[in-house]
């Protein structure tokens, strides 16, 4: 492990946000109609949320369904909390049931796009309707509660349908990320042993077919736990031509046609309501060894979560088109795209293929067009975005647009200003909200009409987050100093645990230090109690708001024959935040050349996928290493980010062991 700050944003990163001391108020029209108006209102229920934690959440929920209520609020057995404890529920029933005898009814659920360009609109009324549908020939495939069903589609009102349908038949979802290869996805299938795979012929990407069948083909064949899959036709026959195996493999549109069993209409029409502990989804993320984690998140607690801070967060109104662009394959998706507007009753926009694709503009062409009036997106895409010039969103009307949020690594001050002034025009607040796979909702931010912001901030605590920045024993930091980011208390929306590994879920959260949370993540706290994250202090990197652990790609790299060890680290990058370095030592016999770097880049693209591929792969007779054997990762980082010239033939190989000398045996 390394203990030095790997997150950084860009040249212009750290430093200007240790220098930024701008603050913008919230503008007064937004104020005028937002849901919280003042910072006392936020006081007093961020005040009631830690010291009458029940009566916040049992208010908070009012609006949420509950087949039987809970007998007690929470209980804390450190590292595990339930919440909600004896709950019933379904939670379908309070992102759809509910809708439907209200306005919401006719009230568009999901606008989608597909990046041909072809529009689909499903009303609160339909994605009910679908989802029993669905619900009710996967209870006839044979998925009963508690089974993992894994999800691996693009962005389509399916894959909302399909993760709906299982929470509807208490089975547990696993949606892996369309950019995942076929390895990533057999090793995710076989951790959690999934029963069935629910995927689509192909996704669009940039003008290209993604071969999604293709790939979960190739999984399958190594995942003997997968009884039956589903395969949604996006393509036709001539685009992604899929070859489907007879007994196991069905399309989406074929099963609709079984007429169902009377027991399974029955399960999916009227849903029985599970215990609030009852789990709802794995999602695999990255951490520090080349094992990716599968975190757990249950029902009750879960749904509080991601209801309360959509509702606060977004200011949700029906009149809004709430628009987030993340991936439903991330956390960001199942939280903000699915559970929590659905279960506020929002019209999200969906949207399947590339920002940049047929040209830069078509973000804000959608914008215009649909109407969009909130956005959510990640900074990695607001870089680029200003690299392809503000001609793109100047030629288009944005001024359905009444909030911008931004979501998944440090936002610098300077992409911060763009957004608000070329996106928002300077009308719209921003709200910059961290939080993780973990946490399940969000954790930090600022409430739009409440909290004036600070570009770079994260903000305040949402209600019910106690939240702290401490040096190592766990004493506060004093305001400016930097810290680790813990979390001292259990909240609603936490991870459970992580799946079949609960020694790790002790030791990656709560071990290092004891009794609270630990983020992973660097931070301090201003004089205003505003917090600025810095980002990951330990072996994950934050690439273009993807999380990828470094020991992954380190085990994915020497799983390759030529390869005798590897380093993976982090380097500034202007638009990607971090760019992915790694150093390699090739056995003997093996040629340094750039035949071989490509070779790697591609042996990457299949064990874990495309986006995960190495920004460059350098190469160097030996890795320097502490006399106790450590890879030295600080010293790398510094070469990486050419703080540090390497010495010796830099041209191929690198001797890093000089430098190593040069700087002394550091622990
Ligand atoms: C980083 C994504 C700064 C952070 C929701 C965290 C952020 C990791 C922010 C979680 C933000 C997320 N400002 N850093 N607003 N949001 N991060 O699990 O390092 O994919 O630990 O969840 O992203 O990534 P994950």
């Amino acid at each position: 492990m390394s203990n030095g700050s790997n997150g950084s944003n860009g040249s212009d990163g750290i430093e200007s946000r240790l220098k930024e001391d701008r603050r913008f108020s919230p503008p007064t029209p937004f104020t005028f109609r937002a849901r919280l108006k003042t910072a006392a209102e936020y006081e007093r229920l961020y005040k009631q949320s830690l010291e009458e934690a029940e009566t916040f959440w049992r208010e908070q929920t009012t609006d949420l369904v509950f087949q039987r209520p809970f007998d007690k609020f929470r209980e804390w057995l450190l590292p595990h909390a339930k919440f909600f404890v004896g709950a019933k529920l379904n939670i379908t029933e309070s992102c759809l049931d509910r809708h439907l005898t209200t306005d919401a009814r006719t009230r568009a659920a999901i606008v989608w796009e597909g990046e041909p360009g072809e529009t689909r609109t499903l009303t609160y009324f339909e994605l009910h309707r679908e989802v029993v549908r669905f619900a009710a020939r996967l209870a006839d495939l044979g998925v009963k509660p508690g089974d993992r069903v894994a999800i691996y589609m693009g962005m389509l009102p399916e894959t909302a349908v399909a993760m709906l349908a299982c929470a509807r038949l208490g089975a547990t979802h696993s949606v892996v990320f369309g950019g995942f290869s076929a390895e990533a996805l057999r090793d995710r299938i076989n951790d959690c042993e999934a029963k069935v795979l629910i995927t689509q012929d192909g996704a669009w990407r940039r003008g290209n077919v993604v071969p999604l069948k293709k790939m979960a083909d190739d999984a399958v064949a190594q995942s003997p736990t997968i009884e039956r899959v589903v395969v949604y036709r996006r393509m036709t026959h001539e685009l992604a031509p899929v070859t489907m195996k007879e007994g196991r493999d069905i399309w989406w549109d074929d099963l609709l046609t079984h007429t169902p069993s009377e027991e399974a209409l029955a399960r999916a029409k009227k849903p029985e309501g599970f215990d609030a502990e009852h789990p709802l989804f794995i999602l695999y993320t990255s951490g520090s060894t080349g094992k990716p984690k599968g975190v757990l998140h249950t029902t009750a607690g879960y749904l509080a979560g991601v209801h309360v801070t959509s509702k606060y967060v977004f200011d949700l109104k029906p009149s809004d088109l709430y628009w987030c662009t993340a991936d439903v394959g991330w956390v960001t998706g199942h939280s903000y795209i699915v559970y929590g507007p659905l279960s506020n009753g929002a019209s999200c926009l969906v949207y399947e293929g590339a920002p940049n694709f047929p040209d830069p503009g078509r973000f804000w062409q959608m914008i215009e067009r649909h109407g969009v009036t909130i956005l959510y997106t990640a900074p990695t895409a607001i870089r680029a975005f200003i690299r392809w010039g503000d001609d793109w969103p100047n030629k288009y009307d944005l001024s359905s647009l009444r909030l911008l949020g931004s979501v998944g690594e440090p936002i610098n001050p300077e992409a911060w200003i763009w957004y608000q002034r070329v996106i928002g025009k300077e009308r719209c607040p921003i709200v910059d909200t961290w939080w993780q796979t973990e946490t399940g909702s969000i954790m930090l931010t600022t409430l739009p009409g409440t909290h004036a912001t600070k570009p770079g901030s994260t903000g305040k605590p949402f209600f019910g987050v106690h939240i702290d920045v401490v040096k190592d024993a766990g004493k506060s930091c004093d305001a400016n100093e930097g810290g680790k980011l813990i979390i001292r208390e259990p909240w609603p929306a936490m991870a459970r645990t992580l799946y079949r590994d609960d020694a790790r879920f002790k030791s990656a959260y709560w071990e290092q230090m004891p009794g609270v949370y630990f983020t992973g993540d660097g931070a301090r706290r201003d004089q205003d109690g505003y917090f600025w994250v810095v980002g990951r202090i330990d072996d994950v990197l934050n690439v273009a708001g993807h999380r990828i652990g470094t020991a992954e790609i380190e085990s994915a790299l020497v799983s390759h024959p030529a390869v005798a060890e590897a380093a993976a680290v982090g380097k500034p990058d202007e638009l990607k935040g971090q760019a992915l370095v790694v150093f390699v030592t090739l056995k003997s016999g093996q040629t340094a050349d750039e035949k071989m770097k490509k070779a790697l880049g591609e042996h990457i693209d299949r064990e874990i996928g495309k986006f995960a591929r190495p920004d460059q792969v350098r190469f160097a007779d030996a890795l320097p290493k502490t006399r106790s054997g450590k890879i030295m990762r600080r010293l790398l980082r510094d070469v990486a980010a050419g703080v540090t010239e390497a010495r010796g033939d830099t041209s191929t190989l690198e001797d890093l062991s000089v430098l190593a000398k040069l700087r002394g045996d550091e622990e």
